[in-house]
């Protein structure tokens, strides 16, 4: 059976594996996703039926743990459901939260486990063991409290807040933390109100870690949040000697190391910065200078005919695309214009909107054909031979004071290079700033025209103009 449990574990963690990499690519994403989870199923399962402890006794409380399995899928299963695109980020801070909680929680039981069999000697504690359950504890009590506000920031129920110094009171609290828990773990201070006393700061700690943190920063830091929790997941895998806890909590580590660097790095920012940096949050200055001039508007029915009788367009989608929900009219305009013969791409840039892959997903959503996504490096050199090109509810990532004016915030991000088509139209409703709370020289350049309104709204009424040429 212990060998059928561990073969059972190592095809779990290969789906892990496998579906990981599946969700680089947006046209394996969706199989991926359900493959790890077929291989997580699995490995609940097996652990429930399987599993034995030393001597030969299998799980009890089978009541409670199907109680609680149910519990758990059904909110999931609802709240995955209700979610709008828009608010992915804040439920995936949930979920994280959720995930760092349960870490903390098996500290917390191993800890008690323990009190309960030593018979008042701890001296088991002075021991990796002991010191994995207090990182599992940390960990997870820090990515939990955290999450949870990022989650209430993304949601707008939390401010940003930051008081005077504290960046260096952070740092403070964290080696208080530190020093508290290597003095427990050798013994030099004991009793459970120290266990409870690094509990209690662990969560303070993650509070105000994340309070300062500009509230647009929140994918940042909760790609960080995510990457703990899965260090903390992988403490509880070496807490029970259990390889799928400890390969998955790895997994998530690194992937959510990995995309925390790769976030920052295309936004050219580093994680330091983004930390303690309160960018586009309300806090938010930028130095950067203001674009001036004026800006020249184009009707919907100008926009139809320049489209109509181009040779090739290409759309930009942004953050305003999946406020709107216009990715289904959007893929509507051009299959409309493919029909007339025109050559229509999609340019995905790697931080457009608000979370990893979100243009991807909101596109692919609409069934817009994945070889018409084509990411920033290869469309760049496309601009030069295109008539026509369409922002739908895209800022930053246009802008070109990242290539030109080393006193923006953003200078240095790699962008979209628009401006080098023959027209570029901005479908925005207002002169207002996007992210970065920075104004857009693009806007006011020749070639540049705005098409002010709901992105939605503007591209139902783009198709009947076109439709009616
Ligand atoms: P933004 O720069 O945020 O600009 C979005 C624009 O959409 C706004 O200027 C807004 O202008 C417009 N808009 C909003 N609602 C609209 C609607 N209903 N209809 C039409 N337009 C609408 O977006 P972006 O260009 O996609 O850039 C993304 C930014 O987010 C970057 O600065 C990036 O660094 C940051 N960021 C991204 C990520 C990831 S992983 N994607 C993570 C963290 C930060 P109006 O208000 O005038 O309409």
């Amino acid at each position: 059976m212990e060998h059928l449990l561990t073969l059972i574990y190592l095809i779990a963690s290969i789906t892990f594996m496998v579906g990981l990499k599946m969700l680089s690519k947006p046209d394996t994403a969706r199989k991926g996703n359900l493959i790890a989870a077929g291989g997580m199923t699995l490995a609940i399962f097996a652990t429930i039926f399987m599993y034995t402890d030393a001597q030969g006794n299998h799980l009890g409380n089978l009541m409670y743990i199907f109680l609680a399995l149910i519990v758990g899928t059904v909110i999931g299963w609802i709240m995955a459901k209700r979610v709008q695109m828009t608010a992915m980020p804040q439920m995936v801070s949930f979920f994280n939260g959720m995930g760092g909680a349960c870490a903390a929680l098996i500290s917390i039981i191993e800890y008690n486990h323990m009190v309960h069999t030593s018979g008042g000697d701890m001296s088991g504690f002075m021991s990796s063991k002991g010191l994995i359950i207090l990182a599992g504890l940390i960990i997870g009590s820090i990515s939990f409290s955290g999450s949870i506000i990022a989650y209430g920031k993304l949601e707008g129920k939390i401010n940003d807040f930051s008081l005077k110094g504290q960046q260096i009171a952070n740092i403070g609290l964290m080696l208080a933390i530190l020093v508290i828990s290597v003095l427990f773990n050798i013994g030099q201070i004991s009793g459970s109100v120290w266990f409870f006393t690094i509990l209690g700061l662990s969560l303070f700690y993650g509070i105000i870690f994340v309070l300062p943190i500009g509230g647009a920063d929140m994918p940042v830091v909760i790609s960080l949040l995510n990457s703990f929790t899965g260090v903390a997941a992988a403490c509880g895998g070496f807490l029970y000697g259990n390889y799928v806890m400890l390969i998955g909590g790895i997994l998530v580590g690194s992937a959510g190391t990995i995309l925390t660097v790769t976030m920052c790095n295309a936004m050219n920012r580093s994680l330091l910065n983004v930390l303690v940096g309160n960018f586009g949050g309300s806090a938010a200055t930028g130095a950067a200078q203001s674009a001036q001039g004026t800006v020249k508007e184009i009707t919907k029915s100008d926009t139809a005919i320049l489209m109509k009788y181009a040779k090739k367009v290409v759309i930009v989608p942004g953050y305003g695309l999946a406020v709107a929900q216009a990715q289904h009219t959007c893929h509507e305009l051009e299959t409309l214009l493919e029909e007339e013969g025109v050559e229509v791409k999609y340019a995905i840039h790697p931080v457009a909107g608000r979370m990893p892959g979100h243009m991807n997903v909101l596109l692919a959503e609409s069934n817009v054909p994945y070889d018409k996504l084509v990411e920033m490096e290869d469309i760049n050199p496309e601009f030069a031979t295109t008539d026509v090109v369409l922002v739908v509810g895209a800022n930053d990532v246009v802008n070109p004071a990242a290539k030109t004016d080393p006193t923006s915030p953003i200078y240095g991000m790699p962008i979209l290079e628009v401006e080098n088509a023959k027209n570029v139209i901005i479908m925005k409703r207002s002169m207002k700033a996007g992210y970065a709370g920075i104004d857009n020289e693009l806007f006011y350049r020749p070639k540049s025209f705005m098409l002010f309104g709901d992105a939605k709204d503007t591209l139902v009424k783009l198709v009947t103009e076109v439709k009616s040429l």
